[in-house]
């Protein structure tokens, strides 16, 4: 049981460097110097810093990627045997959704989102329709976990009950919420958000796995004999979800992850792109790419580092419980934070105005062996919802949409 005294509270921001969040303690009213204390006993104030985002970078290697024409003369294969796995019970899925989606500026979560033209359309509706493309065709359900967060978590489990979660099997959807972190100034000084209550923000989509675990969804994965987990994010609408032909291909590699990649569109293109890091699987982010990496060409005079990732990982899940521990990088990201100034008044702020930390699903990737690097049609799996217009923009998801056959 954490100590919830004032005493500990002075105690635990002295060690911080952060009792300034104590600041208007002597002004709240019981109930809020309660939830100030609770707030404070709880917070991890660790992952505060304002160093260098990320860890040192070991030696960087191209790795094998499987390419479209060699998916295309396995598949029969590949789908046999992803299928004999989502049809014994053994795929289950994983959405991420505890983003705060500021980009888009919206404030409620970003699968609420109606996309429709002439009718509504949803960016969950988006995603449950391509899920189910697999489950009619498996002719059973797939184990859907949602993963939201303290600041999305009713508004999302309100939706999807008021939309009676699409047609979807609700008895095959559970919902489980990540932790929040603290986020501060530009010297590492955490905001509050109210005279009692701190600035937090999602921690990332780095602890999605032990998140799981502590809600109790690994109970579900054991006694339903989940094997493999597919994790994809929220706002890509045209991703395949539990895609059999990408199981399969993973789980005949003998791999203990896969990732499905892109061709990047040029080679400056804002998106990580797999690697080897000292012979093991990892993503290099766009800005850590060297001219020579830009430059440097395979064997068969293709570009070394050209395959983008578009955050649709699987998982096994033996390899998961033994990685669910270790330490991922923080970093370091920079947001606009609601908090109070000098005066004790509530501002939100137009532009970015200080830090959050986050851990990233990507830097689990480097923690497994094996990787199978998968690569799929950009045009028909890839149609990111980030921002309200331009790139990976409501718009341009729209367009790929229409391209698809789907109706707006
Ligand atoms: P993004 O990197 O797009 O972050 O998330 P975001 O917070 O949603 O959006 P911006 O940057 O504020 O506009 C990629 C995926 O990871 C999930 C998101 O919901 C999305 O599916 N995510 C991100 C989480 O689940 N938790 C987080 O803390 C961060």
């Amino acid at each position: 049981m954490l100590d919830h005294s004032y005493e500990s509270a002075l105690k635990k921001l002295e060690a911080f460097s952060q009792t300034h969040l104590l600041k208007y303690y002597g002004e709240l009213a019981p109930a809020e110097r309660e939830v100030l204390l609770k707030q404070i006993a709880e917070t991890d104030f660790s992952v505060v810093h304002t160093g260098k985002t990320d860890a040192e970078r070991g030696i960087i290697s191209p790795i094998p990627v499987t390419e479209l024409d060699e998916i295309a003369s396995r598949r029969g294969e590949f789908f046999s045997a992803g299928m004999d796995e989502i049809r014994a019970g053994r795929v289950g899925a994983v959405l991420l959704a505890g983003g705060m989606g500021t980009r888009l500026g919206s404030d409620a979560p970003k699968g609420v989102y109606n996309i429709g033209i002439t009718k509504e359309l949803y960016i969950f509706e988006c995603l449950f329709n391509n899920l189910m493309d697999i489950t009619r065709q498996a002719g059973g359900s797939v184990h859907l976990f949602i993963m939201t967060s303290d600041k999305n978590h009713e508004a999302t489990v309100g939706f999807l009950k008021e939309k009676a979660f699409f047609g979807y099997d609700e008895s095959y959807v559970h919902f489980f919420m990540q932790e929040m972190a603290p986020a501060s100034d530009y010297t590492g000084k955490v905001y509050l958000e109210e005279k009692w209550k701190i600035s937090t923000s999602p921690n990332g989509n780095g602890g999605w796995y032990s998140s799981m675990a502590k809600w109790g969804m690994l109970d579900i994965v054991k006694e339903s004999g989940i094997e493999w987990l597919n994790v994809f994010a929220v706002d890509n609408v045209l991703q395949r979800i539990a895609d059999p032909v990408f199981i399969g291909a993973t789980k005949i590699a003998g791999c203990s992850v896969g990732s499905k990649v892109i061709k990047k569109a040029e080679p400056n293109e804002r998106v990580g792109v797999m690697c080897l890091e000292d012979g093991r699987p990892s993503i290099v982010e766009y800005y850590e790419l060297t001219d020579e990496m830009r430059s440097a060409v395979n064997e068969d005079g293709k570009p070394a580092y050209n395959f983008g990732v578009i955050l649709n990982y699987l998982f096994r899940v033996g390899e998961l419980n033994e990685i669910m521990n270790a330490k991922l990088p923080m970093h370091i990201v920079e947001k606009k934070i609601p908090c109070l100034d000098e005066n004790g008044e509530k501002v939100e702020p137009e532009a970015p105005n200080g830090y959050k930390f986050e851990t990233l699903i990507l830097d689990m990737i480097h923690l497994l062996n094996g990787c199978m690097v998968f690569e799929v049609l950009r045009e028909k799996e890839f149609a990111p919802i980030k921002n309200k217009t331009g790139v990976d923009s409501v718009e341009s998801a729209r367009e790929l949409l229409k391209k698809n056959g789907v109706e707006l």
